[in-house]
């Protein structure tokens, strides 16, 4: 049976660090929206274009947007057996689409909230550097220095900063996550499938929780 593997928690949180490992662990292919978005951003599509509107200001992308794309990406065949999401859902009306399409295929479900502190949050999101080349490889000035200035560690490529990652936009998407996200937290407690986890230990620590629980389920 295909399974359905949610990291939820704030910006920040390491959600995208911890999908990268851990779905290679799973073997489950790891989708992000928001790198979605910002490959269809580097690519100039309309979708890209859109999206960017809302990204720059730290909002949400429209629901009818995000779902769009994110049910597109599920036809293909690498999510036959299911995926880890790394961002989506974040509003109630995500998480009943996503619910809708559990069912359809008969896939389980289980979700990890990542957490962590505003306060350390702001600290990872104004150190976090990026690869151009894979949005997946991910770093940090201070917590996770490359070892050659400015190249990721995994491919060698350009490391840069999101732009979404200023003070100003960090401050927003905290809010954003507070007010439309966490609410989703009791929606996947009612239905007992949620685990939380302290986010706020080394990276190497938090996955190992997270493979402890995700291979109880599996
Ligand atoms: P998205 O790209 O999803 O951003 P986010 O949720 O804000 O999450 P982040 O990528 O900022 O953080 P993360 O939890 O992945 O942390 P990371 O592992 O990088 O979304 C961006 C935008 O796209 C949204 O604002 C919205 O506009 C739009 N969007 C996307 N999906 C959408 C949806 N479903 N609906 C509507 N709009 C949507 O780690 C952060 C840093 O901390 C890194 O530098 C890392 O090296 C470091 N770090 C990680 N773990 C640790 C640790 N344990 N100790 C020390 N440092 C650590």
């Amino acid at each position: 049976m295909g399974r359905i593997v949610i990291m939820l928690g704030p910006p920040g949180a390491g959600k995208g660090t911890q999908a990268a490992r851990l779905s290679v662990q799973l073997d489950l292919v790891h989708v992000s929206t928001g790198d979605l978005f910002r490959e269809n951003l580097g690519r100039e599509t309309p979708l890209g274009l859109k999206a960017r509107e809302y990204m720059d200001k730290g909002a949400l992308v429209p629901d009818e947007l995000v779902l769009e794309m994110l049910e597109q990406r599920l036809t293909l065949d690498d999510c036959r057996e299911g995926c880890l999401l790394d961002g989506f859902p974040r509003t109630q009306p995500q998480a009943e689409a996503l619910e809708r399409l559990v069912a359809e295929r008969g896939w389980s479900v289980s979700a990890y909230n990542l957490e962590v502190p505003d306060g350390v949050l702001v600290e990872r999101l104004s150190g976090r550097r990026v690869c151009r080349s894979d949005g997946s490889h991910i770093q940090h000035a201070v917590f996770a220095p490359p070892r050659v200035e400015g190249r990721c560690d995994t491919c060698g490529g350009e490391l840069y900063q999101r732009d979404d990652d200023n003070e100003e936009v960090v401050g927003k998407r905290l809010e954003v996550y507070h007010r439309q996200t966490a609410p989703l937290l009791e929606f996947y407690s009612a239905r007992g499938v949620l685990s939380a986890v302290d986010g706020n230990r080394a990276p190497e620590t938090v996955l190992a929780d997270l493979q402890r629980l995700a291979g109880e389920v599996a």
